[in-house]
C-alpha cells in the first residue's frame, strides 16, 4: 500500500505530462524569511511547538509562532477560559506564558533541534518598555526568524482601557505600540 502520507499524484491529461502535480513547490517568502509552506501555526494554537511533536511534526509547517511571550511569567485568566460552542471555540487564557528567560533557557534549545521549522516569536506587554524588554530578551537567543507584535488581546481588561467604539480606529494601546514600531529592530530578519 502506498504511505498515506506520500501518496503518488501522478496525472496524465490530453497527453500533457502532470507527473510533478504530485510534489508542488509551496515555497514562500515572507519579509525576507524563506518558508517551505504558507501554513503558518497562529500564536497560541501550537504552544511553544514542542508539545505537539508527537502529533504534528513541525519540519511540515511553513513555520510556527510561539504563545505570546512577556518579560515575566504570567499566569493567565481564572478557568473556566475555554468554551465550546455550536460555532467554533471561544477562549480567554489571557496570556499565560512561561516568560521569555524560560523561554530562551527551556524552550527555544529543543525548538532548534528541529533544524527545518522557521519560528516567530509572539511578544506582548504594556508599555513599551515591556516590548523592548521581551524583544532584548528574546534576541540574546539565536533560532527567532521574526518577532510578531502582539497588539489585541479582548481578554485582558487592561487593553480594553480606552477601547475605540470603531473598529477601524486603534485603541489607546495599539496606538502607544504602532508608535515605538519603527524604532525598535530586531538583529535577524524582521517584518519591518
Ligand atoms: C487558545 C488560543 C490562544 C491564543 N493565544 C494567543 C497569543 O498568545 N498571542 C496572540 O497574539 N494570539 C493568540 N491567539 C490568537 C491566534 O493567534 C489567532 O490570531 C486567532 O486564533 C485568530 O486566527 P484566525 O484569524 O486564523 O481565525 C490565541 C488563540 C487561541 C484560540
Amino acid at each position: 500500500m502506498t504511505p498515506i502520507g506520500n501518496p503518488d499524484l501522478t496525472v496524465s491529461f490530453a497527453g500533457i505530462d502532470l507527473k510533478n502535480i504530485g510534489n508542488p513547490d509551496l515555497t514562500v517568502s515572507f519579509a525576507g524569511i524563506e518558508l517551505k509552506n504558507p501554513i503558518i501555526a497562529a500564536s497560541g494554537t501550537f504552544g511553544y511547538g514542542i508539545e505537539f511533536e508527537d502529533i504534528v511534526h513541525l519540519d511540515r509547517l511553513g513555520g510556527f509562532v510561539v504563545k505570546g511571550l512577556s518579560k515575566e511569567p504570567m499566569t493567565g485568566n481564572p478557568p473556566p477560559r475555554l468554551f465550546e460552542t455550536a460555532a467554533g471555540m471561544l477562549n480567554a487564557i489571557g496570556l499565560q506564558n512561561v516568560g521569555a528567560p524560560a523561554f530562551l533557557a527551556e524552550k527555544l534549545p529543543a525548538l532548534r533541534e528541529k533544524k527545518n521549522v522557521v519560528v516567530f516569536a509572539n511578544v506582548f506587554g504594556y508599555t513599551r518598555a515591556d516590548y523592548e524588554e521581551t524583544i532584548e530578551i528574546l534576541n540574546q537567543g539565536e533560532g527567532i526568524a521574526a518577532y510578531e507584535i502582539n497588539v489585541s488581546c479582548p481578554n485582558r481588561s487592561e487593553w480594553r482601557r480606552g477601547q475605540s467604539s470603531s473598529n477601524s480606529r486603534p485603541t489607546s494601546h495599539q496606538s502607544r505600540i504602532w508608535r515605538m514600531l519603527p524604532r525598535k529592530r530586531a538583529p535577524t530578519p524582521s517584518p519591518w
